[in-house]
């Protein structure tokens, strides 16, 4: 689907922002940002924050971080599609900070220049550069917090989820009500293996995605038709 540069000068007038906390110190502010208005996550706990997927609106996302007077220490990507890294190399330059993604999805990121230039007709400029590679249980420390990397391949081989607490956040492997698709880069089977590995976790998940509206992993047992098909 070719998808016109019109519509990616509208979207990037849909600009929200919510926060919400975990804990009593830590909060999360979402920001949808970019041409497929990517939900791109804030986690700080007082002056201490992690970027989540910056995929679009380098300007929104810095300005907001000023704003807050906020230190980014890292930038993690869920997975590499370019939906999902589009401001990476601008808040990398602006804050001098590394940036976090799957070896897995290297290769994803190296069409970045061109699947943009396809579908969207804009240069994007050239790829972000990772710096270091994520792996399943890696910690990152935000504050006294820690997010741990959840490995879960299906969308893109190096798909990985995020956990602090309670909160889920999923980047495109499990939508309110959906999962992410398989055909550009992933693989179905690894998807419903990924789907049932969430079968184990404990108590009720608040699952915050890559796209669309939050929603808990309760509700997507009970409601998800894919998740009624895999598990
Ligand atoms: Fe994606």
């Amino acid at each position: 689907m070719k998808i016109s540069p019109s519509f990616l000068a509208l979207s990037e007038e849909i600009i929200s922002l919510e926060s919400s906390k975990i804990g009593r110190l830590m909060e999360i502010d979402r920001l949808i940002v970019g041409p497929l208005r990517t939900n791109c996550y804030i986690l700080s706990e007082g002056r201490d924050c992690i970027v989540i997927d910056p995929g679009g609106d380098h300007d929104i996302i810095i300005g907001h971080l000023q704003k807050k007077n906020l230190t980014p220490t890292k930038i993690l990507a869920t997975h590499g599609h370019f939906d999902h890294i589009l401001s990476v190399s601008a808040i990398k330059l602006k804050f001098d900070i590394p940036f976090f993604v799957s070896k897995k999805d290297e290769p994803i990121i190296e069409g970045f220049r061109k699947f943009v230039k396809t579908y969207f007709g804009m240069d994007p400029g050239d790829p972000p550069v990772p710096d270091k590679d994520i792996n399943n249980e890696d910690i990152f420390r935000i504050g006294s917090k820690s997010l741990k990397a959840v490995e879960n391949p299906g969308h893109t081989p190096g798909s990985h989820s995020f956990m602090v607490d309670n909160a889920m956040f999923s980047g495109d492997f499990v939508f309110n009500g959906s999962i992410g698709r398989t055909d550009f880069g992933g693989s179905y089977s690894e998807m419903s293996n990924s789907i049932r590995s969430l079968k184990k976790l404990e108590g009720d998940v608040n699952i915050y995605p890559g796209h669309g509206e939050f929603t808990t992993l309760e509700d997507e047992k009970n409601n998800n038709p894919f998740f009624k098909e895999i598990f």
